[in-house]
This record gives C-alpha cells, structure tokens and sequence, in this order.
C-alpha cells in the first residue's frame, strides 16, 4: 500500500478542510498536544461564511481569536473541562460546560444523538503526531474518547504537528480513516507552565510524602500543589502509576528513578494514562516511549480498574472544602473555574483499592482578588460554600484533607469530628470564625 500517494490525495488547505463544515454542523476537537490549534486559529476567517457550528472540546488551551464575541454567529463552545478565558463567552451565550465524569464523555455522543440533540458528529478535528511507515499518526498525548469520537465523527480531520509526540496505546488513527490532512503552520506545542513549589506547597508535599509508601500507586492530579508533591515523593522506591492524566510531577519522579512500576498488580511494568498535559518535560518524555500507554479514558477512568491495583495514592485538590469535607474543586457557586475531570473517579478507586487512599491537597487560604481589584486573604476552609456551590467531590469519598498546617483524617469520621479536624487545619486566623460557623450549622 502507497500512503505517501493517499496521505497526498488526502492533504488539503485549510480553506479545503473548513469547506468540509457546514451550518449547524457539530465538531469535536482533540485536547491537550491533540489540540488543532493551526484550525481553529484561523476559522474566524470562516465568519459570514459558516453559521451556527458547535465545537465540543474538553479543555481549550489555545485562545483564538474566534473566541471574541463579535464571532458568537459562528459558533458555540462545549467545554467538558472549563479554560478560563471561556467564562465571559459563558456569561454571553456563546459557551457551555458540559458536566460530566470524564469517562462518561467519550459514551455521550451517542446517548446525546438519541436522547438530547438527534445531531449527528459531523467531524472530529485533532492535531497528529506524523505518519509512520505503516500509515499511522496518533493523537498524541491525548487518547482520552479518541477512540469513540474517531468512530462517530462523519469526517475526520487531521491537523499534522511534526512536534506532537508519538504514543503507545488508543491512541493510533489509520491514514485510511482519515477524509482530509492539514499541517500545522508552525509546529508548535502549547506548554502547561508549572510553578516552582513554595514552603507551603512543601510542608504539604512532605505530610503526604509520609502517607505513601515505597511500592505504592500513584495518582496526581491537575493543579499546583499536586504537582508540587511530587517533589517530595523523589526519596520513595517502585512506585506504580495508573493515573488520568500524566503531568510534570509524575514524569520528575519517573526521571527520578522513584517510579518503575514493578509493584503493580495489574499491568505491571507500564505506566497507563488516558492523556498527558504539561510542560516540555512531559512530552519528550512521552514521545516514543513504548513503557507509557496512554489508554481509552472509559477504561483507564473506570474506578474498578483503577481499584484493581494495590495501594492506590489518589492526590487532588480543590478551590475550597466545607467543614463536612465537601470538595468545590471546579466551580465556586455557579462560577465554572475548570472541571471535575476525573477527580471523583480517581479518588473513589483509590477507596476502593485494598490499601489505598483518596487525598486532597489544599492551601489553607488564598488571596482573592476582589471586585474593586484589591486583593484580600480568604479561607479555603468555609463552614459552608456559598449557595449554588457545585460539589465536585462528595463528602464520603474524601479520606484525608491536607493543608500546611496538617493532616486531616474524614473516613469514619462523625461531622463534630470533621469540623474538628479541618479547623485544626485552617489557617490560625480564620479558625475562630470557623469554630463559630461550626456552631451556626450544627456541625459541632
Ligand atoms: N472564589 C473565586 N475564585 C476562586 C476561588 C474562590 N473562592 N478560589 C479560587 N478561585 C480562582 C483563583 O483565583 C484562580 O483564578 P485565576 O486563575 O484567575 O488566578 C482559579 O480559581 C484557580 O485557582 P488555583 O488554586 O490557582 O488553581 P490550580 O491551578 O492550583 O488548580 C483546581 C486547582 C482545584 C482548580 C484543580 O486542581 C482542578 O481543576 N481540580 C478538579 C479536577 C481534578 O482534580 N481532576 C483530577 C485529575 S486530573
């Protein structure tokens, strides 16, 4: 088989790929390194001559300029994991979030067709890694629904990135799949910055570095402080990870030597994500790496999967807790910040798994910027979270709550006993107010 003549045939211009979208037509787009970024840069071009599209995409990274308003004729915007610059388009009409677990989103398409939008998929558009000999790109770090889109799209686009990394796993797409090629005009890759961990992050990192052992399962998940306690966890031997997303943390205690995957009772050896998002470090580290899979997000998500391992380490964290241990870790009120992701699915195999342990990681307070632009220290600890609060992390299935004042212990624990515990954990000028809170709410 010639793919160098079809992969020829199938190279189109973006004009060419845009004419393959038509008024009110549906599109999903690819996450992370498997973002289109070079297609949707330039589709407000399409603006008088496109109506009425929907893109679905989990989380935006790059913000182009058809996310301007005066382009909200155009389209509409699905997101399953919140970006920021999304929430005036939001508040607009022009944006949506789309709640979900994130195992769940890859079934939706067709539970939507059947039950909410009788609209079809009409395209799938995603950035590739580049064809192989054997005709294969791959979605790159990203195999999260890729699968499940790749079968219920009507047209697939490809959008080549000589940059994107190569990966192992559901991540694969034949040249014989795809309608039409595009090239990326500059082959660049959009980084997650981290941030270098504080003295907070590392009194955090440290009391959780004490809850997991040598041999342990480990799950960061998306945020600064996760990432930060991956600093501390260096010193561990034979960790194991089975995660949702393969971050900058993760790949330093890889390089460190202090991940190898031996201790896993299932898939031993391997490390298994659905995606991977961060720095540069993250994707030379996955590219062409056949020790990474990264696994559909149906499987790798599914919290009896993730229970299938011993000593599952599950470490979130959220915007801010309740004294019963409730997590608003995406929203505060009616405000989408980001998303659920897969902290509850995380975090419930964690419990599930024999020895394991569901923890979220937290700072004590935060400066929040306020509506006359000033700046003012609140608490992440509040008796209770304002009205509307979505909880994105039920109260059952947290078992340890960290801050870097201390460790707070939930599982078992009554909510006189919770409060307790969280307050114990606040910071010291807000634990008086809290202790009043308790009271008003009958927690204490
Ligand atoms: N009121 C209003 N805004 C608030 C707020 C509050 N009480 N608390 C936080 N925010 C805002 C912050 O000001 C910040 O805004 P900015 O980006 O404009 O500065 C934003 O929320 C994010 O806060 P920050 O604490 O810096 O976030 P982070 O990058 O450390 O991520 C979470 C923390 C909780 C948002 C992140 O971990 C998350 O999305 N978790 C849910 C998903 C998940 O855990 N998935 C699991 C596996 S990947």
């Amino acid at each position: 088989m010639d793919y160098q003549s079809e992969y020829q045939k199938k190279l189109t211009t973006l004009e060419g790929a845009y004419s393959m979208l038509k008024d009110g037509d549906l599109f999903y787009a690819g996450t992370a390194t498997a973002e289109p970024v070079t297609f949707l840069k330039h589709i407000h071009e399409m603006h008088g001559k496109l109506h009425n599209l929907t893109m679905h995409i989990n989380l935006a990274l790059a913000n182009v300029p058809a996310y301007d308003p005066k382009y909200a004729d155009m389209w509409n915007v699905q997101s399953s994991f919140f970006a920021r610059f999304l929430t005036p388009l939001q508040r607009m009409g022009m944006s949506t979030y789309m709640p979900s677990h994130l195992r769940n989103i890859g079934v939706d398409p067709e539970y939507r067709y059947k039950n909410i939008t009788n609209q079809r998929v009409n395209a799938y558009v995603l950035a590739v890694s580049p064809m192989d000999k054997h005709g294969y790109f791959t979605s790159s770090s990203y195999a999260c629904y890729h699968r499940t889109w790749m079968d219920y799209a009507d047209k697939v686009i490809v959008e080549v990135n000589e940059n994107a990394p190569r990966t192992f796993g559901d991540t694969y797409i034949h040249i014989s799949e795809v309608d039409a090629i595009i090239h990326s005009e500059d082959n660049k890759i959009i980084y997650m910055p981290i941030k270098e961990p504080d003295e907070d992050d590392k009194a955090i990192g440290k009391q959780i570095a004490d809850l997991i052992k040598d041999g342990d399962n480990i799950q960061l998940g998306i945020g600064g402080i996760p990432t930060a306690c991956a600093r501390e966890l260096a010193v561990r031997k034979d960790l194991g990870v089975h995660t949702e997303m393969l971050n900058d943390g993760l790949v330093y205690l890889a390089k460190a030597g202090a991940i190898t995957n031996k201790k896993k009772n299932y898939f031993p050896n391997k490390i298994i994500t659905t995606f991977s998002m961060g720095t540069k470090d993250v994707y030379d580290y996955i590219d062409d790496n056949p020790n990474i899979l990264h696994l559909d997000v149906a499987y790798t998500n599914n919290p009896k999967v993730f229970a299938r391992n011993d000593n599952v380490i599950s470490v979130n964290s959220c915007l801010q807790i309740d004294l019963m241990g409730q997590c608003a870790s995406e929203a505060i009120g009616t405000n989408q910040i980001s998303g659920v992701g897969g902290q509850t699915e995380t975090a419930v195999g964690a419990k599930e798994s024999p020895g394991g342990k569901s923890i979220i990681a937290l700072h004590s307070t935060r400066m929040l910027k306020q509506p006359d632009g000033s700046k003012k220290m609140v608490s992440n600890i509040t008796p209770v979270h304002p009205a509307g609060t979505v909880i994105s992390l039920m109260r059952n299935d947290v078992d340890f709550v960290c801050t870097e004042y201390g460790m707070a212990a939930l599982r078992g624990a009554s909510l006189k006993e919770r409060s307790k515990a969280l307050i114990s954990i606040a910071h010291p000028d807000f634990r008086a107010e809290l202790e009043e809170g308790a009271k008003k709410w009958y927690l204490m």
